[in-house]
Formats: structure tokens, sequence, C-alpha cells
């Protein structure tokens, strides 16, 4: 619509004024609040942006792929992608501690991205997808706590050593601007409005330990759960059944739930398949209904949903052979399970 466009080019004159014929870099993670700030500034200066891409191995199936399908490919945006999977396995190898994960996964990621920062001399700037709500929080309280959540998510922190200056043009907007803004700057509706998807990412939906063969297990699981949300919309049958309302018919049920994926548990359990007994681990399902994602309900989602995304992981990935589903509110449980 036209109120859209002319934010568009009133944002995208902005940039232009800030930032002259200046370099910039922006950490791309896969996440709306980068993305949208990368479509936007690439709108503005094009090539004078550079992208990079960190890819930890803990994101989600072909994620990276995705990433450079959209944006080096679809909309000519310089991104460089990093491959960082050994790194980040030989960091975490024999870690178990949820927090520790975290501060490595953090620290790596700042390592990696730095590390590659630098060989782009000439950048004057580093741009961030920092939007309001993050503005706010940061304001509340003071820069360190501000940031710890979501600081490999939006590189926050990296800017004093690197001696660059901050372009930050989402720094207005709410969450649900932002979506609308990369809609309109072409970033496709079923990207713009996914899931959140935690800094740390598989990281801490990989129980204990983190392998790379695991990492690989949950991806697919991961990736079943969330095609068969997408595929299943609700009927008037889940309505009698008391799972959703009359108004939600229609709609899927990944627009229905706030957040869903897969979590992988450390455990083997018996199984059999033919005449033989396999010995396998186990996933656990999470989908959960929140509005601030401070608490939050268990989604209700049919069973015809859970037995056919249960069936297909179990057919389709080796080494997975039991299916569970979570029945934890927020409070006690929290989302994820680290
Ligand atoms: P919990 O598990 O605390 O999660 O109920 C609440 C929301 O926060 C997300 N989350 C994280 N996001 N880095 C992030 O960027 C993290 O370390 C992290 N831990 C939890 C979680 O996915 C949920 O949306």
């Amino acid at each position: 619509d036209w109120v859209m466009g002319d934010y568009i080019a009133e944002a995208v004159a902005a940039i232009r004024a800030q930032v002259g014929n200046e370099e910039v870099i922006l950490g791309l993670s896969g996440g709306v609040d980068s993305s949208v700030a990368a479509a936007l500034i690439h709108k503005a200066i094009g090539d004078q942006l550079t992208c990079v891409f960190v890819d930890h191995g803990l994101l989600r199936l072909n994620e990276g792929d995705m990433v450079m399908d959209m944006f080096a490919r679809n909309l000519g945006v310089k991104v460089i992608r990093v491959d960082a999977v050994d790194d980040f396995m030989g960091k975490l190898a024999g870690v178990s501690d949820p927090e520790q994960k975290r501060k490595i996964i953090g620290k790596e990621f700042v390592e990696v991205f730095q590390a590659e920062s630098k060989k782009l001399s000439a950048a004057k700037w580093l741009a961030q997808g920092t939007i309001y709500p993050d503005v706010i929080e940061s304001a509340g309280k003071g820069k360190k706590g501000a940031h710890t959540i979501k600081s490999h998510h939006n590189v926050g922190g990296l800017p004093e050593d690197m001696h660059l200056k901050l372009l930050e043009p989402l720094r207005e907007l709410f969450k649900d601007e932002v979506r609308e803004l990369g809609v309109a700057l072409g970033l496709p509706r079923e990207m713009v409005y996914r899931h959140p998807f935690p800094g740390p990412g598989l990281g801490v939906r990989i129980l204990g330990e983190v392998k790379q063969e695991y990492a690989k297990l949950l991806q697919r699981a991961d990736a079943i759960f969330i095609d068969e949300l997408r595929a299943t919309l609700a009927t008037e049958r889940d309505v009698a059944a008391g799972a959703c309302t009359e108004a939600d018919i229609g709609k899927s049920w990944y627009d229905l739930t706030s957040q869903a994926f897969a979590v992988f548990l450390p455990v083997k359990s018996v199984g059999v398949m033919g005449d033989g007994r396999t010995y396998e681990n186990v996933v656990a399902l999470r989908a959960v209904v929140t509005s601030d994602f401070m608490t939050a309900h268990w989604a209700h989602l049919p069973y015809e949903l859970l037995g056919k995304v249960s069936n297909r992981i179990i057919n389709e990935v080796r080494g997975l052979n039991r299916v569970v589903y979570d029945v934890s509110g927020k409070p006690p449980a929290t989302i994820e399970w680290e």
C-alpha cells in the first residue's frame, strides 16, 4: 500500500544520507529482523552492503541454502556464507550445560563474524536489525543484560572493538511493522511470518552434548513437523474437539501456533522394525500458543496431525524410533527444553 511505499522511500533516503558512499556490513542470521534490515539497506545502497551469514550447523534444515537463494540469487545482495560448522562443533564437544553451550555459541559467533568482517577492511558501518522492543529492553536493563538473550542474533556488542558506526534502520519499528515492511520489500510472506528461532538454534534443542550427527537427525525431524503444520488446516472437527475456534477454520496449524519445533533427546529406546529390534533416539515435539512468550499453553494439535508427523519421522529418519508430544505449560516448564 502507499503508506508503506512512502515509508520505504523515506527510509531509503535516510540510509543514503547517513551512509553516503561508505561500505556497510551486516550479520544475516536468517531471522526476520536481520533479513528485513538487509533488504531495506540493499534497496538503499545496493552493492555498498555486504552481508555475512555464519552457518554453525545448528540452523533449521537447508537454512543456509534458503538464505543464499533468497538474498544472493533473488535479490542480488552480496552475501558471504561462512561454513563454521567444524569450529562450532569442536568448541561444543564435551559440553552439556545449557548456559555454557549458549555462551560458547554466542562467543564463537562473534569471533567468526569479526574475523570475516576484518577481511572487509573498507567497511565503515555495522548494520543491525535492532527493532524498537530491543531498544526499550536495552534502556531498561543497561547494555550488558539487554543483549545477552539475543546477542548472537543481532550481533549486539560488536562495534566497540570493531570501530564501526552503527546503522539500525529498524530501530523505530515494532515486530508487526517489520514484517509488513519485509513483505513490501519483496521478502516471501512465509519467511517474514516465521516462528521465532533462538540464537543458539538447535544447540539448545539437542539436550546435553551437541553432536553434528544429532543435529542432522533433528533438522530432518523438525522439518517434517513444520511441513505438516503448514500443510494441515484447522477444520470443523478440530473446533468440535475443542482444539480451536470457529474463526480458526481454514488457517494452518503453523499459523495457529506461536512456536513449534522438535527436540532431540539423548536417550535410546527399543523399537521393532520388520523382524528386528531397533535401539534408537527419541524426539519430542513442542508446540505452544502464547502472546508474549512469558507464559504459554501447549497447543492442542489434532491427533491425526500428531500421528502423521510421528509416522513420517519414524519412517523417514533412520536413527529415530520414538516420538513424544510435550504437554507442559509455561510456567512451570519453559518453551525450550534448555
Ligand atoms: P523459554 O524457553 O525461556 O523461551 O520459555 C522463551 C522464548 O525465548 C526464546 N529463547 C531464546 N532466544 N536466545 C534467543 O535468541 C536464547 O538463548 C533463547 N532461549 C530461549 C525461545 O525460543 C522462546 O521463543
